[in-house]
């Protein structure tokens, strides 16, 4: 308690010295906003994009917006910000960590080698570093520089779209459930947030989701694979999809989980960002690759938008930290560590889907790392019970129904889950 005191008192003086800067700056800068407002990015021009002079001075933006201390009020029920609350209310040993999607096989051996030896260029601005990682992204996926906007994770990237697109207001379309940190984010800083129902199989409703957008509409939002739900939208229709509505609105895709399917270059939208389309892709190093607690991920978009979100977002080399581009640059794409981590994540997740059965209960089969599971008693007190029992999980609302959701783990924390499962269901 008194941590979090000093936690927000701090995060307040930081945030009045902020805004003093802020408006200092806008007096003193006028040209700077004004180049902003004479040049949105070409097709944003004709769609949503809007300066965000007023997120400077909005009067609702407050510390908690800015800082992600949502992280200390949020509900477990209202998205990961809830993590970092969920975390130090279990008792006790943790068995089995498995409420925040993480890769408990990574890093790979070779990026913790890598990290090891950079240790001595340390004092080093990782400016270079992040090029050669850059280049690296850039040359596989066939982008050009400009298209590429790096940072501390995909998160300082969601908030810094958020920011962008909606300090004016307006609203943001996405499913639901679905990861709420973006939509979130444009709550706090006074947009709307349009929810729209997944369907009867939990995925992504896209013909509702077209119909929901309206002349108030800055931003659509698609997390593919979808969190919490695990499920994945059919890649022609959502081709199709953001093909239509992005010459209206961006489209931002998220695609964290997207390492986990089989053939990610099948479903991924960069393709149609080459081809000149207004949507915003995110990927993180933070799944697959095990990664995140080093924070490192990126955003693909036009180079207009990427300069656009370039100037509220925390990115690039100042932001990111040398042992994290190391390890970035080390497992990139590195075929036999990925193919293993889903490997051992395929025997967990079968372990896991063969424990519920006996159980008697369902689940929605999963594309990635994690499972929702509908459950037989009250979600918060089921997962209060379990982190008793030292494993650590998510609870959620579904259909007014109580549900959880489990990360896929090591095959013993996956035990650990079954023996506190099997005493409580
Ligand atoms: C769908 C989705 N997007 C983005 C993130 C943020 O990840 P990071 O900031 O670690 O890249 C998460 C984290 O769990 C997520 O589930």
């Amino acid at each position: 308690m008194m941590m979090r005191t000093t936690n927000k008192s701090i995060n307040r003086r930081d945030w009045l010295k902020a805004t003093a800067l802020f408006t200092g700056g806008l007096t003193m800068l006028p040209p700077v906003l004004q180049g902003l407002q004479a040049a949105p990015p070409a097709e944003a021009a004709v769609t949503t994009l809007e300066p965000p002079v007023s997120a400077l001075g909005h009067s609702g933006l407050t510390a908690t917006s800015l800082t992600g201390f949502s992280a200390e009020t949020a509900s477990p029920l209202t998205g990961l910000h809830a993590d970092a609350a969920i975390e130090p209310r279990i008792p006790g040993i943790l068995k089995a960590r498995l409420f925040a999607n993480e890769n408990p096989f990574g890093p790979s051996a070779v990026a913790k080698k890598a990290m090891m030896d950079s240790m001595d260029n340390g004092y080093q601005y990782p400016f270079m570093l992040l090029k050669d990682l850059e280049a690296k992204i850039c040359a596989y996926e066939g982008l050009d520089a400009k298209m590429l906007m790096t940072s501390a994770g995909s998160s300082p990237l969601l908030l810094g779209t958020a920011i962008t697109l909606l300090s004016n207001g307006g609203n943001v379309v996405s499913a639901d459930p679905t990861y709420d940190d973006l939509p979130t984010r444009c709550e706090k800083i006074k947009a709307t947030w349009i929810k729209v129902p997944l369907k009867a199989d939990y995925t992504h409703d896209l013909d509702a989701m077209e119909k929901a957008i309206n002349k108030d509409t800055k931003l659509v939002y698609i997390c593919n694979p979808n969190n919490p739900t695990g499920t994945i939208v059919d890649v022609a229709k959502l081709k199709d999809f953001c093909e239509r509505v992005s010459k209206k609105v961006p489209v931002f895709v998220d695609e964290a989980y997207i390492d986990y399917l089989p053939d990610p270059a099948a479903t991924t939208l960069i393709e149609s960002v080459k081809k000149g389309q207004n949507l915003i892709i995110a990927r993180t190093f933070s799944k697959v690759y095990g990664l995140a607690g080093l924070r490192i991920g990126y955003v693909i978009a036009q180079p207009a938008m990427i300069d656009l979100l370039g100037h509220y977002s925390a990115a690039g080399g100042y932001a990111l930290s040398l042992p994290a581009i190391t390890a970035a640059l080390a497992s990139y794409n590195d075929k036999p560590y990925i193919d293993d981590v889903k490997k051992k994540m395929e025997a967990s997740k079968s372990f896991l889907y063969e424990t519920l059965k006996k159980e008697g209960y369902t689940y929605i089969p999963s594309h990635t790392n994690f499972v929702m599971f509908p459950l037989k008693m009250e979600g918060q007190r089921f997962v209060e019970e379990m982190g008793k029992r030292g494993v650590g999980l998510r609870n959620w609302k579904l259909n007014n129904e109580d549900w959880c959701r489990i990360s896929i783990g090591r095959l013993d924390e996956m035990q650990a889950f079954a023996a506190a499962f099997k005493e409580l269901s």
